[in-house]
């Protein structure tokens, strides 16, 4: 049986934390929570009631209607956001564009935090984000840093949109990608950063079975050690 192993798996955007965390899920029977879905369904939440994200004190007000809580599948645990799952609304350029915003707040941050916690309190969990190991899980068993080219993370999440071949949709996801990186590294508030202990993973040339391979060895020597 695997121990009760928490992985943190921190890096920039779209370099393929979420497949990353959800293989290693699937694979030693541990839960898979993508921290970034909850600030997307905070800013869902803002944005589909007509809050401008830059407005602090609305942007407070309105945090305490949200609810957010998970919802177990197997190994997938689905947000609900007010007891229903936001789906793909979450990934809409308008959320794309608002999001690192919203997630600058530490009071937005707070929240989160509290839940992301709870959450591993009593099970195994594969977290996936920005913060994971250094403020929600400094004591992580397991701490990635996964990177990947820019390029390469353009193409990545070109293709997981779904868009056909257009150089201005392209264009426009790589300034996306940019810009969150730029703000997520650059907030006053849990910036992303690598923690002095996690293991860098550079995936650029690796496929998703090769990066499973690797990462799952990792997780297979830790899970040792605790037992
Ligand atoms: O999937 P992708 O890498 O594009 O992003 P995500 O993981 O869905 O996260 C979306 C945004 O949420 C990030 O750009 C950050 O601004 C924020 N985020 C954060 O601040 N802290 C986390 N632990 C996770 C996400």
């Amino acid at each position: 049986m695997t121990p009760r192993i928490t992985v943190a798996i921190d890096g920039y955007s779209a370099c393929g934390k979420s497949t990353l965390a959800k293989d290693l899920a699937q694979r030693f029977g541990l839960i898979h929570v993508d921290s970034g879905s909850m600030y997307r369904a905070v800013t869902y939440h803002l944005l589909k009631h007509q809050i401008d994200p830059s407005k602090t004190a609305e942007v407070k007000k309105i945090l305490h209607d949200i609810d957010l809580r998970f919802l177990q599948e197997g190994s997938l645990f689905v947000l609900l956001l007010n007891g229903s799952p936001p789906g793909d609304a979450l990934r809409s350029k308008a959320v794309d564009d608002q999001v690192s915003q919203v997630a600058s707040y530490g009071f937005v941050r707070e929240k989160m935090v509290e839940i992301q916690q709870n959450i591993a309190r009593d099970r195994g969990v594969v977290m996936d984000g920005r913060d994971i190991g250094i403020v929600v899980f400094p004591n992580a068993e397991l701490k990635i840093f996964l990177q990947a080219d820019l390029e390469i993370r353009v193409d990545r999440r070109y293709l997981e949109l779904g868009t056909t071949e257009n150089q201005l949709a392209r264009k426009i996801v790589a300034q996306n990608l940019t810009e969150r990186d730029r703000i997520d590294s650059t907030r006053e508030i849990s910036p992303l950063t690598k923690a002095k202990d996690a293991v860098v993973i550079d995936n650029s040339n690796l496929s998703r079975a090769e990066q499973l391979e690797v990462v799952g060895a990792l997780v297979q020597y830790r899970s040792q050690q605790l037992t």
